[in-house]
């Protein structure tokens, strides 16, 4: 007879054969309020609210709307917000000058989700494609490529002035060399450093499974792709390339985006930097893609096991269009 069938050290099943022993075999794999952030997209029309008809469940909403909306998940436990503004009145231009009009709803809605949701983190996704009439994330030189040193200056500006209107996290997406130490900088010189944090789009991948999310935004870029600015998906190198960039820069959390193709890089980035909380987002495609897998069991079975495989790989935070959904499971299960 085989010697190991016999030998008790390599029997594992003694140490998890009743659910509070499995929890411990666990560790950090938990999903709680604190560990979700919900994306919101917030329209110019103050009363408006439109479904999204890529995401089901999901829609774009005027601030009145917004507020009655967050009401009800603030009261399920919702913790944070991502906010993303969409214009259509406003002009689009090059330089994406409504980023940061007095105008613009994200910078107007600030001040009202501060005083209505005193103890809601609200963080604010940066930047320019939303208001670029290219649609590309920043400035851009004549023949088409990105203009470096004017897409930073836009973007720090943009920052400062979302930080100024009541932002308390600043997260660029645009994917711009050297914008983390540009924000900073300009934080830092209106004493804002200690009380608005940077969370750093750092691992950002050029990833096909943005579409819905481009749709929603109204964010394709009318020339080209961003290939020369978001990271090549098979680039594990860039990825901790620009995480350790970022980290030296002042980011004060990391992001990896999309999350489930990119679980190497979660766990490659919590390693590297485990002093840092990591945010993964999980994207407008993933979502859209575990929705359409079947009935509400068995989306809440995908979900609940895609969301322990980020948090198994390092993830502290997840971005996530499920929030609602996660709230009220994690309510059933108290
Ligand atoms: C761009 C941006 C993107 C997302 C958020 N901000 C990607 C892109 O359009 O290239 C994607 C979010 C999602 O798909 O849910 N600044
Ligand atoms: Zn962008």
């Amino acid at each position: 007879m085989n010697q190991l069938f016999l030998s008790p050290e390599y029997i594992l099943q003694g140490g998890y054969h009743h659910s509070t022993l499995r929890k411990l075999q666990e560790p950090n794999t938990s999903i709680e309020a604190h560990n979700i952030m919900y994306p919101v997209f917030l329209l110019e029309d103050d009363n408006k609210v439109e479904p999204v008809a890529s995401m089901p469940n999901v829609s774009r909403y005027g601030i009145n709307p917004l507020i009655s909306k967050l009401e009800e998940l603030v009261n399920k436990g919702l913790k944070s917000i991502l906010i993303f503004g969409i214009v259509r009145t406003l002009p689009k231009d090059p330089n994406g000058l409504s980023a940061d009009c007095p105008e613009n709803p994200v910078i107007k809605a600030l001040p009202k989700l501060r005083a209505q949701f005193p103890d809601l983190l609200l963080a604010c996704d940066v930047c320019l494609c939303p208001y670029t009439s290219h649609r590309h994330c920043g400035v851009l030189l004549p023949g088409g490529t990105i203009d470096h040193a004017s897409s930073v200056r836009r973007i720090a500006e943009v920052a400062l002035a979302y930080a100024k209107a009541g932002a308390q996290i600043i997260a660029p997406s645009d994917m711009m060399d050297n914008r983390i130490k540009a924000i900073k900088d300009s934080l830092v010189a209106c004493k804002l450093q200690n009380t608005v944090s940077v969370l750093s789009y750092s691992c950002k991948f050029a990833s096909v499974m943005y579409g819905p999310f481009r749709d929603t935004m109204n964010s394709s870029p009318m020339e080209g792709d961003r290939k020369c600015y978001q990271l090549p998906p098979g680039s594990a190198g860039l990825a901790a390339r620009a995480a350790a960039r970022d980290v030296a820069e002042g980011a004060d959390f990391l992001m990896v985006k999309p999350g489930l193709p990119y679980l190497d890089i979660v766990k490659q980035t919590k390693d590297k930097y485990p002093c840092h909380p990591l945010f993964v987002y999980q994207v407008s495609g993933e979502y859209a893609m575990i929705c359409r897998t079947g009935d509400s069991a068995e989306v809440e079975g995908i979900l609940l096991e895609t969301l322990t495989s980020f948090r198994r790989a390092g993830a502290d935070c997840i971005i996530t269009y499920f929030a609602p959904l996660i709230l009220d499971l994690i309510s059933k299960k108290k």
